[in-house]
């Protein structure tokens, strides 16, 4: 085998395992988020309760409801919306990303707006609204 073969082969390898190594990375922090995060109030009836002090303004919280995962966000506006975490693609959870006042989903690049709309990439629909209300300053998500 000569040179450039070897160095080809090296090349590749070290891109897969990079690749390998960023998809785990991504896996893990989704797994952290949502396992570990602590979660809010919820009654018998199944409905969840966060207070809006514990969001903050441009902030989301997430928490799952009915099994799955799910955020609840506050716009900077103060308006809030309460989604569905869970991907429309292929069911990855997404991650709000704070700067960009987006929402990312890690498995393919999709991206939403806060009120959970496509901006770009392969998922097919709008992340799924949750209903919810708000009274003394706690947002009451079911
Ligand atoms: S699962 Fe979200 S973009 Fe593919």
């Amino acid at each position: 085998m000569d040179a450039s073969k070897r160095q080809f082969i090296g090349i590749s390898l070290g891109g897969l395992a990079a690749l390998a190594v960023a998809g785990i990375a991504s896996v893990t922090y989704s797994l952290f988020r949502y396992y570990l995060i602590p979660k809010p109030d919820s009654d018998s009836k199944g409905k969840i309760t966060i207070p809006l002090g514990d969001i903050g303004a441009g902030n989301a919280k997430f928490f799952e409801y009915n099994g799955s995962a799910a955020v609840v966000v506050t716009k900077p506006d103060g308006s809030v919306v309460a989604l569905s975490a869970v991907c429309p693609h292929l069911g990855c959870i997404v991650q709000w990303e704070k700067d960009r006042q987006d929402f990312l989903c890690p498995c393919h690049a999709g991206y939403f707006t806060p009120d959970g709309e496509v901006v770009s990439g392969p998922p097919p629909r709008a992340l799924e609204k949750l209903p919810f209300s708000i009274a003394n300053g706690t947002v009451i998500i079911g």
